[in-house]
């Protein structure tokens, strides 16, 4: 790599990943520059690394956390204030049954605790309704959302590496009610659910950062983006009246006139916003 092509990495890292560097949960998260069991170009060399030891003995989450999350969860106000949305509970503590490789990619990969309270306070009108996280990646927002709500949750991903750690959370845990799949989400048919996720899943065909991406597990091509964003437009326009999207640093296209933003609130870098379906 070149000089000049390094310094465009560090500044693009610093300025640009989907949550910076500057954010409280970068701050409270590992401390490492070098993602752990990656090959110098940041994809995981083989299966061992992703589910190494660690992770295979340990996929579960305590009582105690859940315990802290749920409680944490209460104290928040209803619709959260901008100053009470901060959570009382580090990532660090859900992130630890993750493989070492997605747990440094958590800060700017994977939904934040503090971040999917606020989606759960947010639904909280919304009780039992079908629930998609389009690009679920590990499965942190729908775990979290399992403890957090009664949504019936689904996960679909891409990336098979990702869908098998999201389902080895699930089993290992005895999670009812919430279910990973390995899908392309242009293939879904976002009129099956009832409320639709979206964390700026394209973002990686038309710009990403050496450092954070996930795996070159998938071809990145600029084509991708405008094919997807073009395909989610669509079947947005097409979702039945009262449906509810909700995006985290957007997803990379237009919202149609026929939906009606609810909530829009600037948290960790980015804007969580919320619509509903007129
Ligand atoms: C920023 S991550 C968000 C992960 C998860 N939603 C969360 O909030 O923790 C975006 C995810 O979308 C996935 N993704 C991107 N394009 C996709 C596609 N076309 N089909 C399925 N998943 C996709 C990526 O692999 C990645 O895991």
């Amino acid at each position: 790599m070149t000089f000049f092509s390094a310094a465009i990495g560090i500044f693009y890292d610093i300025f640009f990943s989907r949550r910076t560097f500057l954010s409280k949960s970068s701050f409270s998260g590992p401390p490492v520059m070098k993602p752990p069991n990656a090959s110098p170009d940041n994809s995981p060399a083989t299966s061992d690394d992703i589910f190494s030891e660690d992770f295979k003995r340990a996929p579960k989450i305590s009582e105690d956390f859940v315990q802290k999350l749920q409680k944490s969860f209460l104290e928040l106000g209803i619709p959260p204030s901008p100053t009470s949305v901060e959570s009382l509970i580090d990532d660090l503590e859900f992130d630890q049954i993750l493989p070492p490789l997605h747990r440094f990619l958590s800060s700017a990969q994977w939904t934040s605790i503090n971040v999917a309270q606020l989606v759960a306070k947010w639904l909280s009108p919304y009780q039992n309704k079908k629930f998609l996280d389009a690009g679920s990646g590990v499965g942190k927002l729908c775990i979290l959302l399992r403890y957090l709500t009664d949504l019936e949750i689904y996960g679909v991903e891409q990336r098979e590496s990702l869908v098998k750690i999201s389902q080895e959370i699930i089993q290992t845990n005895a999670l009812h009610r919430i279910t990973f799949e390995q899908r392309n989400i242009h293939e879904v048919k976002f009129a099956d659910y009832d409320i639709i996720y979206l964390y700026n899943p394209f973002q990686e065909h038309v710009c990403y950062s050496e450092t954070l991406i996930i795996d070159k597990t998938i071809e990145l091509d600029r084509k991708f983006f405008l094919e997807y964003t073009a395909k989610i437009f669509e079947e947005l326009k097409n979702l039945k009246k009262g449906s509810v999207l909700i995006t985290f640093h957007g997803y990379g296209g237009k919202v149609p006139k026929t939906w009606t933003l609810k909530y829009n609130q600037f948290v960790e870098g980015g804007f969580l916003s919320m619509w509903v379906k007129d």
